[in-house]
């Protein structure tokens, strides 16, 4: 039996970039309510929203100054209010960003814990300094170091995100007091769970220098930290039990093994986990230094994944990730074959599967040309040390216009008008000129565009308990071909993908087609380029 969290699919919106409807160029919660219905008609099931808190928006809403309000830029409570009301009416569940790790440096808590003598000083982590130097040797997420020193009490405080991002400090239990709180205050108003932002770095277990890495100096202090799996516990028993909802967590730098640790039901911490072995197959360390996308590297990933865990949190793309089709397809002539294909990929593999804004439509990376205009934090960082490390421009121009979370943020394209439809107003970022010829309107009614193979998809794996809850077996996986089966109760399906501009063989016995990305009849052993299919096997 699956839960109703396996059996729906997940729509994730950036709500900035989703739809304007007061002209101010940033989407808002009366964009997405009136973007219901169009939500609807694809199957969505699930909205995760990114977070519509309160936030300076250092890191747009990853740095929240207020967990129980509404980002004013975004709207209000009632209109929370009466999206969570709307949602319901068409039996759409809400699923809120949980950012625990570290707070706004604006967060009262923040400004209050300055003061040595405060009992705030404690929710965060707060020393002294040795000598000159910081507390330690630790690296950030955002690159650069991890403490920021503090003129009037004379110390320094830890935050693994940018500056403004101070973190929490979890050894203190009030801490995860005002955690159950914040969380009770959302279910109560009906939401249907978490995701949960870097979960599994919560806990710090030390303060101790790290052993010196190329990355994240000090992550053996705080990844998957046994104070991480206890709050986790807690949290699932004194909160998230007493209601009818799931998480998933973020979790960076898991294996296999430590995400079962994370989420095997048996041990009652998270539902589901988002993994990024997949998304690190097209880079050599770090996600800047760009490697040729190699489709045999990420099925064996994604096969790996799919074996061992008994569930998956499947995607392809979010708000921290270029745009699929640019990456792992081809936004050239293949585009339209090539997003289709990762669309019958991605709802065809076992998991949950969850769709990012514009994903549908097969909305491409954008054709930034210089870095002001750029607004995301982590591309400013990374270019500027990049250029302090002496790289020459045409080079960090390079990193970082292929790599940009900026590139997934810009505004969803909905018809060829002014602006793409998206506001009335100037966009706070960028709208992608191919607007004109990528847009949901003109996908909407057009029953062979990528929407409506999304549409299709989704519905299929509504209704076909195969692909729903059946195992997965990986057939072939080579440089250009991934097949698979998938298989319940003695019927299954094969998925067979190619990846690749030529057409490959694949002959496959007593197939009986289902679905293609191509017109075709029947399936005659023959995947044209960028071809997906699902048979079955008599
Ligand atoms: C992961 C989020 O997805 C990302 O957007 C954010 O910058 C970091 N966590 C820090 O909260």
């Amino acid at each position: 039996m699956l839960e109703w969290w396996q059996e729906r699919v997940v729509y994730q919106i950036y709500p900035r970039s989703f739809q304007d409807t007061n002209g101010d160029g940033i989407g808002d919660l009366q964009g997405i309510i009136s973007r219901l219905d169009n939500l609807k008609d694809l199957g969505v099931g699930i909205i995760w929203l990114s977070p519509v808190y309160p936030s300076p928006n250092v890191d747009f809403g990853y740095d929240i100054s207020d967990y129980q309000g509404i980002h004013p830029e975004l709207g209000t409570m009632e209109d929370m209010d009466q999206l969570l009301a709307e949602a319901k009416k068409r039996d759409i569940r809400i699923v809120m960003d949980f950012v625990i790790n570290h707070t706004s440096d604006q967060h009262p808590w923040f400004l209050q814990s300055q003061d040595r003598n405060s009992p705030y000083r404690d929710y965060y982590i707060w020393k002294s300094g040795r000598g000159r130097k910081p507390p330690n040797n630790w690296t950030g997420f955002f690159g650069g170091g991890t403490w920021e020193f503090h003129e009037q009490s004379g110390q320094y405080y830890l935050h693994l995100f940018a500056k403004n991002q101070p973190d929490l400090n979890y050894r203190n239990p009030r801490v995860l007091q005002e955690v159950k709180e914040i969380m009770r205050f959302w279910l109560r108003k009906g939401v249907a769970g978490f995701r949960c932002d870097v979960i599994n770095i919560l806990y710090k277990s030390s303060l101790a220098d790290g052993r010196r890495a190329l990355i994240l100096t000090g992550s053996e202090h705080y990844l998957s930290q046994e104070g991480t799996h206890e709050i986790l516990r807690t949290l699932r028993r004194e909160v998230l039990d007493h209601y009818d909802c799931f998480t998933v967590g973020e979790t960076v730098f898991v294996t296999p093994q430590t995400a079962l640790d994370l989420m095997a039901p048996e041990r009652k911490e998270l539902d589901m986990i988002f993994s990024f072995a997949h998304m690190e197959t097209d880079q050599y360390i770090v996600k800047w230094f760009k490697r040729k996308f190699h489709a045999g590297r990420f099925a064996k990933t994604i096969s790996h994944w799919q074996n061992v865990l008994p569930w998956n949190a499947n995607y392809f793309e979010n708000h921290d990730q270029p745009r699929s089709v640019s990456r792992f397809g081809d936004d050239g002539v293949y585009w339209d074959k090539s997003a289709k294909l990762l669309c019958i990929m991605l709802l065809s593999l076992r998991g949950t599967p969850f769709i990012y804004q514009g994903q549908e439509i097969g909305m491409t990376n954008f054709d930034f040309t210089s870095m002001d205009q750029l607004a995301d934090v982590e591309s400013h960082n990374i270019y500027g040390i990049a250029k302090r490390l002496g790289f020459p421009p045409a080079l960090r121009w390079r990193m970082i216009k292929a790599t940009s979370r900026d590139n997934a943020r810009t505004p969803l394209q909905w018809n060829s008008g002014p602006n793409a439809g998206f506001t009335t107003g100037r966009p706070w970022l960028g709208v992608n000129k191919n607007y004109e010829k990528i847009n949901m309107e003109a996908q909407i009614s057009d029953p062979t565009s990528i929407r409506s193979m999304y549409k299709k998809m989704i519905a299929l794996r509504q209704t076909n308990d195969i692909l729903k809850a059946g195992s997965f077996e990986t057939l072939k996986i080579s440089k250009d071909l991934f097949i698979y089966r998938r298989s319940l109760d003695g019927a299954s399906l094969v998925i067979l993908l190619n990846f690749s501009l030529t057409e490959k063989r694949a002959p496959w016995e007593g197939a009986v087609l289902l679905l293609s990305n191509y017109e075709r009849q029947g399936y005659d052993g023959r995947l044209r380029p960028y071809e997906a299919v699902i048979v079955k096997e008599a």
